[in-house]
Formats: structure tokens, sequence, C-alpha cells
């Protein structure tokens, strides 16, 4: 109930000036208060010492399946499989059956998510109707009724005059644009990245210039039309520089990358494990390595998961024709705070933001920062607890998950949303 009182007591605070040991008292689904020595008869008291109580994190790159794909995931499972991984606002993709390109898909995703439980659903919206990359959704009602962005995500806007035209209307109607960026006919048939790997492995390469071109091109017409834009999941070092380049120029551009890029690399693929398919596809160490220093040095703004969880049926076929995709929530927190964190590459405060007010503020969210009068949305996590991964426990519908048996550093207690425990505790 969001009318009970919570009181996590001990834990180190993370807070938008620093981190802090402070009690919280969640009360009526608020951040009633935080301060020290703080006492509440009734309260559920939460010993959180030797932990850190930070914002529920913020996910603004998932696809939770549902319309038409319930077999993979549905909005309950997805909700509760990201509570599992400390998320509380999570940010759906379109690419549903039908596609999530009109309101009525839109309010039904929101109100799926209003029954499903406390964590926050934001539905982004198609940039082009059926995902077809031809004519235009209606970013006025489509931000109208609760888009919280427009995405093709899963397939690139081909046609730049459309692009170019989806980032100035969306920019009129103040709904941000996200650009998955694959030229496909740079693909060409690929199935893993292009280097040393494939060509041992016997698998077509897809070229790094099919991400890093249409990194270019969006970078390019939000830089010209003067709009802003938001590059999912980056997968190389020259994406990655591209941006960069474009940032010092002023262009109001953002980006994001997703934990199995900064923890795996192609080499992964030598077992042939379809779970390791996913696209863009896992790339050289090199580019490992790039893109947790442009992490570290901010041209890579935030850490979103691309969780994509599939069925088994869709998986457990040759590496060909396997779908792409890794289930992600349950392992991002860990993945991240083990790479980055445990590896000496970012302060805890960092990563914090990097999973919380950043994205919250690429997309206007009103999440990611623990302050009182806010929504009581906080995840509380044991920083040297270590864990090992077993997808067959996974609350999400998807167990397709390259992690298995891997350790990792830092796990989520609780995750609390609005006021009330979404998970932990029992
Ligand atoms: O690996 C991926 N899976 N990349 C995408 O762009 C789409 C996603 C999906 O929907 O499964
Ligand atoms: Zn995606």
């Amino acid at each position: 109930m969001s009318g009970d009182k919570i009181l996590v007591k001990g834990g180190q605070a993370v807070l938008p000036d620093g981190i802090k040991e402070l009690d919280i008292l969640v009360s009526e689904g608020r951040i009633a208060k935080i301060g020290r020595d703080l006492e509440c008869g009734g309260a559920r008291v939460i010993d959180a010492s030797g932990m850190y109580a930070a914002p529920g994190l913020v996910d603004i790159h998932c696809h939770l399946r549902e319309p038409g794909y319930e077999e993979k995931e549905d909005i309950a499972s997805g909700a509760a499989a990201a509570a599992r991984g400390g998320f509380t606002s999570i940010c759906c993709m379109p690419n549903t059956n039908p596609v999530n390109d009109n309101a009525v898909v839109t309010e039904f995703i929101r109100k799926k998510a209003s029954i499903a439980g406390p964590v926050r659903v934001y539905p982004i919206a198609a940039i082009t109707k059926g995902l077809e990359g031809e004519e235009l959704t209606e970013a006025g009602e489509l931000a109208e009724s609760g888009a919280t962005a427009l995405s093709d995500d899963g397939r690139c806007v081909k046609n730049a005059q459309k692009m170019r035209l989806a980032l100035c209307y969306a920019k009129r109607f103040g709904i941000k644009i996200i650009s998955h960026p694959e030229d496909t006919d740079l693909v060409n048939g690929g199935l893993m990245n292009e280097g040393s790997w494939s060509t041992a492995l016997g698998l077509p390469g897809i070229t790094r210039a099919a991400e890093e071109v249409m990194i270019a091109r969006d970078c390019m017409l939000a830089e010209i039309e003067n709009t802003g834009v938001h590059i999912a999941h980056v997968s190389t070092a020259g994406g990655a520089r591209i941006i960069k380049e474009a940032k010092e120029r002023g262009a109001a551009v953002t980006c994001e990358t997703a934990p199995h890029y900064i923890y795996a690399s192609d080499e992964w693929v030598k077992s042939y494990d379809t779970f390791t398919k996913v696209n863009p596809p896992l790339r050289t160490e090199e580019d490992r390595k790039a893109l947790i220093k442009a992490l570290a040095d901010g041209t890579i703004d935030c850490i979103a998961t691309d969780h994509a969880p599939h069925h088994i049926d869709d998986k457990n076929v040759e590496y060909a024709i396997a779908a792409n995709g890794i289930s992600g929530f349950e392992t991002a927190f860990g993945i991240c705070w083990t790479v980055l964190v445990k590896g000496g590459f970012m302060t805890p405060e960092k990563l914090f933001a990097k999973m919380t007010s950043a994205p919250a503020a690429i997309l206007g969210l009103d999440a990611g920062t623990l302050e009182e009068g806010r929504s009581a949305d906080l995840v509380i996590i044991a920083p040297d607890e270590k864990w090992v991964v077993d997808p067959s426990k996974f609350v999400s519908k998807g167990h397709n998950s390259p992690f298995g048996g891997c350790e990792l550093t830092g796990a989520v207690k609780y995750t609390i949303a609005g006021g009330q425990i979404a998970y932990g505790g029992k």
C-alpha cells in the first residue's frame, strides 16, 4: 500500500549534492523526510547499513513485448523484472504487434502498466507507421497521449528526409527522437561484428560503418536543423568519437550504451551461443574499452538496458536465424557496478547518475532524483555482495542471457516504487 510508511535506516543516501549517511522516511508514496536519526512509529524499517539508498534506476530503452508477443514478455512480467533489477521507471520501445504508432496503443500500454504495479512504464511510440520507414506518425497526438519519445528502434529510419522532418516535428511537440543507427545495406546479412572473430568463426560480419554512418547522419541532421536527438545503443569506438565531435560543435546530441557492450566482446560468440546475438553486435575488446572511457569522460550520457526478452524457441535455432537481443534488466546494475565502479573507472556517484538522473533528464522524466517531496522511488544496493547470474531464475519471461555463470559484485536488495516495495524483503 502506498499509504504504508517505510523507514530506510543507516544507508548511504545518494542525493543530488553527494552521498551522505542519512535515513529516508517514505510516507504516502513520497519521500517524506531525509535526515539524521529519523524515527517513525509503525513504519516498516529497512536496515540499510553498509548499503546505498539510491534513486530508483531509470531505463530509457527496453522492450516489454505487449501487445502481441506476450510469450516473450508482458508488461506485468517486464515491470516485475525491472523491479528485480532496481528500476522504478522504464521506457518501452514500440516494436510490438500492433506497433505502438498511435494513441490507442500508447494508452493501452499506460493502462496495462498502471494495473501491473508500481514501476512506472513510459511508452515510446514509433517515428513511422508500422516501423516501415515511410509515413510519419502523428508526433503531436502521440505526445499528447503520453508517449515519452519517438523511435523506430530495431529498425533505422533509412530515408534521411523523413528523419529530418521527424526531428523537426518532434522538436515542435517537445518530444525527443531516439535514433536506432543501423544502415541495413551495410549490414549486408552480417550476423556478428566484422573482425578477426567473424573470420575465425566463419560467420558473416557486420561492418562498424553500418552503425557509424547513421550516427554521423543523425548528428548532422540534429546539428543542421537545430534539434535534439538521442542515439540508442552506441557500440563502437568510432560511434562514440563521432558523438563527441558533434557535442564539441554544440549539437544537442545525447547517447546511451548498454551493459552488455561494456562487459562482453565479439570473442564471446566463439561458443556460437545464440544468447550472444544482439543488435548492434558485441564488438571488439578495443571498442569495449573505448565505451568505458566514453562513459567516464561524459561522451556517453547514460546507460540503458535494451532489455530484449525472447522465447527460447526464438533462440534455440542456428545462429543465422536466431532473434537478436539479451534479457537485461536483472543483470544491468551488477554488470555496471562490477565493470565501472569495481573496475575503478567511475565513482559510485557517477554510475548512479548514469543510471538515474542522466537518463531521466534526456527524456524529461520526473524521476531519478532523491529529494523530499518527490515520488518514493528507491533502490537499496549491497555494493560488495557477490552473486552468480542464473538466468533460469530471472523474473523476466526472457531467460536469454549470455551471462549465466558470471560472478558480479553489487546486488539489488530492495526496490521501492511510488512508496511500495516492488522487489525484496521477502
Ligand atoms: O538486439 C536487439 N533486440 N536490438 C534491437 O534493436 C531490437 C531488439 C528486439 O526488439 O529484440
Ligand atoms: Zn532496443
